[in-house]
């Protein structure tokens, strides 16, 4: 028996790194899964690699969750097909990487924050008022935030800015929502491993472990298991949190490589 037989699930940015761990975990325990890349391509090519994975059977319906008509028609869809959903997980997001803050266009500042904050914003107002509000099983929604909400990295404004919004996002929706039964969460990962470690120098990626007091960062599976678990009756008492998983990273003032 699987934790989500008979549950139906969206996974948002489910065809690329720590969503592909996402999409395998419900799969695996039992669920019918839904999942969205931003582009047909990048959607196909998600579909490609999971089947690589073992995991088949996943509907993939590319949809830019910035744009509105988009994640509608993707609803539809799911209306359609399904005529429940049970689970949602806003993964997708914008990493915002590498503008420095002096040279940021306010008009990418929007960017990010459109596919982060208001991506989660419409997906979620979408799964409570075509589904969770009509159901008997009421819906749980699990966000993906970061630890840069609570200490930041440089030339990440908007990138940081959009996880600190999502942390605000979850306990404002918990309290609108929990007394409709809907519970809200979100898991704040520090380093995972995904295709951008490929292209590090070892030296770097020694460095990133010996900074973090487990001496190592998540991989896509640690992440999926704590989605996992706030997406099912295991956290039923659990609304408006924010766990954090990363490797203990956030315990600590000073990395140890410049501690003294
Ligand atoms: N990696 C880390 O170390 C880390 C650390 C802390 C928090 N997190 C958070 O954990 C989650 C997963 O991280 P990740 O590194 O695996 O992410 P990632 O590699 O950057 O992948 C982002 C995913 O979001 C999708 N996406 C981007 N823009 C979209 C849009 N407009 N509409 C729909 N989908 C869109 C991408 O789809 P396309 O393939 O179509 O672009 C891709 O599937 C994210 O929320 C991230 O912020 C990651």
């Amino acid at each position: 028996m699987g934790m989500f037989d008979g549950k139906t699930v969206l996974i948002t940015g489910g065809n690329r790194n720590t969503g592909l761990y996402i999409t395998e975990k419900f799969y695996r325990e039992g669920a019918q899964v839904f999942m969205c890349g931003s582009t047909p391509d990048s959607t196909a090519a998600g579909v490609e690699k999971l089947e690589k994975m073992g995991v088949s059977g996943i509907r993939a319906i590319p949809c830019d969750v910035s744009d509105l008509s988009q994640v509608r028609a993707m609803f539809d869809i799911i209306e359609k097909e399904a005529g429940k959903l049970d689970i949602l997980v806003n993964n997708a997001a914008h990493q915002g990487i590498g503008k420095p803050f002096v040279e940021m266009d306010p008009e990418y500042v929007m960017e990010v924050l459109g596919v982060n904050v208001r991506g989660g914003f419409q997906v979620t107002q979408q799964a409570v008022n075509r589904f969770f509000l009509k159901q008997e099983s009421k819906g749980v929604v699990v966000f993906l935030s970061s630890n840069t909400a609570q200490r930041a990295i440089r030339n990440r404004t908007a990138y940081c800015a959009s996880k600190g919004a999502i942390n605000s996002m979850v306990k404002a929706l918990a309290l609108d929502l929990g007394p409709l039964g809907i519970r809200i969460n979100a898991c704040a990962p520090g380093y995972i491993y995904t295709e951008r470690w490929d292209t590090l120098p070892e030296e770097k990626k020694s460095r990133r472990r010996l900074n973090c007091p487990l001496r190592h960062e998540a991989s896509g599976g640690d992440i999926a298991n704590v989605v996992a678990f706030l997406a099912s009756d295991a956290s039923s008492n659990m609304t408006g949190e924010i766990i954090t998983c990363d490797a203990g990273c956030s315990c600590q003032h000073m990395p140890e490589d410049v501690d003294c």
